[in-house]
């Protein structure tokens, strides 16, 4: 039971002119996604973040992602041990900003349906439709734990989500009042006022890897996160294809995006060196040790050298296209995964604000000439 409804217009939020949407992902986290112990590592705190927007809204950045997260992953640092609420921290960026989607992560298990309609269309009438929804069924047990709330099974979280975002759906379009009786949810006599800003819907994303979390996406989404790397971009583009056909069988156009970590400077020696130097000699390998043990993940699996590869990746940005260079070969990197058909990218850097000035004054340019940005229009 899809409620999307087609006949509403569509945004321009992340349907502007640029061929590659840029968006800063998991600012709203205390050491962001690099699991480092170096004094710089992210805060996470409300100042950094409002500054980082800021910065961000001014640079023309389309969009800003947080991670839904509940509670921190220990080791030297609390790896992301301070988070805040995406919902919240979303509303606030958006009265602060002009341009920028701020997305809200909700976990759809965990936040009622009702609580999280209205809370997002209190974000949205803020930002005059610039709310996002990243919806997301949650993995990490000790979360659902702490909620008291016990994790279905893989194919059954989908299927909780899909009542949830349908009834999420009828309450931003429904003017009526309606009963939603589902298998899940059974809601009385619904009345849902106001609706999101200006007559049209959030932009709903998914990042779903599996085959179900995947199809959940074609169905429902606007856009879907997918895994790529560098070195194999033609995967990736072979993934974009069927997950795009996929998604015309059900009449569907589905944005694709890919997350990653940047590490730009003048040279790639500088580059390659604070990269070895924030996520290799002063990673906090207590706390990629933690988040692997809370995936099953094993050496006993993988054997010791893919284990160690495993972790390394864990530990820069759990996972996600690594780009390290100097702005040339960011701009190069980035135009082929434009080229592999991939809508954008969400990245997050070590220390965002103190990495971000550099970035769009030297990759951003170059994305320009290459066609890939449209020029900012300055209001
Ligand atoms: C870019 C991206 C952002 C994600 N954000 C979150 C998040 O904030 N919270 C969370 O619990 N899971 C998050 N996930 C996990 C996905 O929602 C999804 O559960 C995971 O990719 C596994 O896919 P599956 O559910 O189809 O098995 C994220 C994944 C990606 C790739």
């Amino acid at each position: 039971m899809s409620t999307q409804n087609a006949s509403m217009p569509k945004r321009s939020g992340m349907n502007n002119a640029s061929k590659l949407k840029i968006g800063l992902f998991g600012a709203n986290c205390s050491s962001g996604r690099a699991v480092t112990m170096v004094e710089e590592r992210w805060s996470g705190s409300w100042p950094d973040c409002l500054r980082l927007a800021q910065m961000a809204d001014e640079a023309g950045i389309d969009f800003m992602l947080p991670i839904g997260r509940w509670k921190g992953y220990g080791g030297d640092t609390d790896y992301q041990g301070e988070t805040l609420e995406t919902i919240t921290w979303a509303a606030g960026l958006l009265a602060k900003t002009k341009r920028l989607v701020a997305f809200g992560t909700v976990h759809a298990p965990l936040i009622h349906p009702v609580v999280a309609a209205k809370a997002m269309v209190t974000a949205d009438q803020i930002g005059e439709g610039r709310f996002g929804l990243n919806l997301v069924c949650g993995w990490n047990e000790g979360e659902f734990e702490m909620f008291g709330v016990a994790q279905r099974d893989h194919e059954t979280r989908y299927d909780y989500a899909q009542e949830w975002l349908d009834a999420v759906k009828m309450m931003w379009s429904r003017a009526d009042e309606f009963d939603f009786a589902g298998q899940f949810l059974k809601l009385k006599r619904v009345r849902a006022k106001p609706k999101p800003y200006g007559g049209t819907l959030p932009y709903v994303m998914n990042a779903g890897a599996s085959p179900t979390g995947q199809s959940f996406a074609i169905r429902n989404c606007d856009g879907l996160f997918i895994s790529a790397k560098l070195q194999a971009l033609h995967e990736a583009a072979e993934n974009v294809r069927r997950v795009r056909r996929l998604a015309g069988e059900h009449g569907r156009a589905l944005d694709i995006f890919t997350a990653g970590v940047i590490t730009c400077r003048p040279s790639r020696k500088e580059a390659e060196e604070y990269d070895r130097h924030t996520l290799t000699e002063h990673a906090d390998w207590a706390a990629v040790d933690n988040i692997l043990a809370l995936k099953d993940i094993t050496q006993a699996q993988h054997g010791a050298e893919a284990f160690q590869e495993i972790r390394r990746k864990q530990a820069y940005g759990m996972g996600g296209v690594r780009l390290i260079g100097t702005p040339d070969e960011i701009a190069r990197d980035l135009a082929a995964i434009c080229e592999a058909g991939i809508t954008g990218i969400g990245f997050s850097f070590v220390n965002y604000l103190d990495e971000l000035p550099y970035f769009c004054a030297e990759v951003i340019p170059r994305l320009e000439r290459l066609g890939l940005r449209a020029k900012r229009s300055v209001s």
